[in-house]
């Protein structure tokens, strides 16, 4: 099962992520590597529910700068200031952001402009510190909602747990 890119789409939010859940924390066993882990999960991700772009974006420069990591879809934009854009905004409050229609977010950055709606979640390694942020791309309006929120929000709780 761990081999396989599972497709969750057609089934529950809360179901589906428990499975992704499970999946990824299967195919990192005994893994303790941030850049693994980090393109394990946008792979699974991104493929089980079909979204547009999901990878994430690292601190690089405390309470500054977020540069690109792995990711999956197009061309993603390299560096973001905290502070900037949904990115930067989720790492600057340290709080998941949801925004059901990007063209109402004030200063959404664009990368890919069939971008609809999107969620950015905080990441948080061991130490307590935010050492990246997970985004998701949606080339429909209102994709995320709080369930999203949940799920995105555990599976990237590995960082705190498990990683380096
Ligand atoms: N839209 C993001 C930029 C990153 S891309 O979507 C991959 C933002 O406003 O921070």
């Amino acid at each position: 099962m761990a081999e396989e890119t599972l497709d969750l789409r057609g089934i529950p939010k809360p179901d589906a992520y428990l499975q992704l859940d499970e999946h990824i924390r299967a195919v990192l066993t005994d893994v303790r590597d941030d850049v693994a882990a980090m393109a394990t999960m946008s792979a699974l991700i991104h493929h089980a529910f079909g979204h547009l772009w999901t990878g994430f974006y690292r601190v690089v420069e405390t309470d500054v700068l977020l540069r690109v990591g792995p990711y999956q879809g197009t061309l993603g934009c390299l560096e973001i200031r905290i502070g900037r854009g949904v990115c930067g905004t989720a790492a600057a409050e340290r709080r998941t952001v949801v925004v059901p229609d990007v063209l109402a977010f004030p200063g959404h950055i664009t990368c890919d402009a069939r971008s609809r709606s999107e969620i950015v979640v905080p990441v948080t390694g061991r130490s307590g510190a935010l050492i990246a942020v997970l985004d998701i791309d949606s080339d429909q309006v209102a994709t995320f909602d709080d369930e999203d929120r949940r799920g995105l929000e555990r599976i990237v709780h590995w960082f705190e747990t498990e990683s380096e």
